[in-house]
């Protein structure tokens, strides 16, 4: 596997691939990987003869308070994972490569809209931080097609609405959420639970599949389910930032005639925001 981490070495690397005639895949990740990522770079591996990921902890899409300083840095333990999933080049640029203006002076790419509801609304920036860089990456790689996580689905919205406004040749895949055996999603974010909170986090998807249930079984009183999901998951111990069904094409509010569907969620658990979601699909 090759490692840059500059700007002109990642170039030099892309033409040289380009010239081979290979197809680019990209995975751009913020590290601390896992099965899920391990997982992206399997399904990029399927679209392309090439496999470029990188790791960017991305300052622009943290909050002030939130958790950048702490975000776990695990540089040894993922070139391991990325060499088990067989990834040709590995980007993992300084700041000044990705800001070289620095964090305030950097043009932002922002969706407007949708990335200020659901998480949006509790993570002000947190979104346009993810569209600048995602938006920065796509140009210094130039890939084919690029993997998401739909675990993160609202973010995976996001950037293929930035990549069709931005006209990027850019195809974009979204790759369905690996859990652990007792359902949790897989998430960087997980190594924060303590062990009795570990115990409780399943219970996120849980409440989503319970709404799942109730909503094919009974039809769209949404507002009393989404409310029902979020006493559920307070009586667990969660403190639920939202929990809403949206239509899965843009994420807004269903009509009548919506049949496709996703529950999407966001709940804390001690100091540690989880988010899930569960796509299902209504009978005519
Ligand atoms: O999903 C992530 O890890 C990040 O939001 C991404 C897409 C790498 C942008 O920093």
């Amino acid at each position: 596997m090759v490692v840059t981490e500059t700007i002109s070495g990642l170039r030099e690397q892309i033409a040289r691939l380009r010239q081979s005639g290979k197809r680019i895949a990209f995975v751009p990740t913020m590290g601390n990987l896992h099965a899920g990522h391990v997982r992206l770079m399997q399904e990029a591996r399927n679209h392309a003869q090439a496999v470029v990921a990188s790791i960017y902890v991305n300052p622009l899409q943290f909050g002030q308070n939130e958790d950048f300083d702490s975000y776990p840095r695990t540089a040894s333990h993922d070139k391991v994972a990325l060499l088990s999933a067989g990834v040709d080049m590995l980007f993992k640029p300084a700041e000044s490569e990705m800001c070289p203006r620095g964090r305030e002076a950097q043009t932002v790419v922002e969706v407007p809209g949708l990335s200020n509801e659901l998480c949006g609304a509790f993570r002000p920036g947190h979104f346009r931080g993810v569209t600048t860089v995602v938006n920065r990456l796509f140009n210094l790689v130039a890939p084919d097609v690029a993997v998401f996580g739909k675990k993160d689905y609202q973010q995976w919205l996001l950037v293929r609405l930035m990549t069709s406004d931005l006209g990027l040749p850019v195809e974009i895949i979204g790759v369905d959420t690996v859990r652990e055996p007792d359902g949790l999603a897989l998430s960087s974010r997980n190594n924060y639970l303590s062990p009795e909170e570990r115990k409780t986090a399943p219970r996120l998807y849980e409440a989503l599949c319970r709404l799942r249930d109730r909503v094919l079984r009974e039809g769209m009183h949404l507002a009393a389910v989404e409310e029902n999901a979020v006493i559920d998951l307070q009586s667990d111990g969660f403190r639920p930032d939202y929990v809403n069904v949206r239509r899965q094409s843009d994420l807004q509010l269903p009509g009548a005639d919506d049949r496709k569907l996703v529950a999407l969620a966001a709940a804390w658990l001690g100091q540690t925001r989880l988010i899930d979601n569960v796509e299902f699909e209504l009978k005519s």
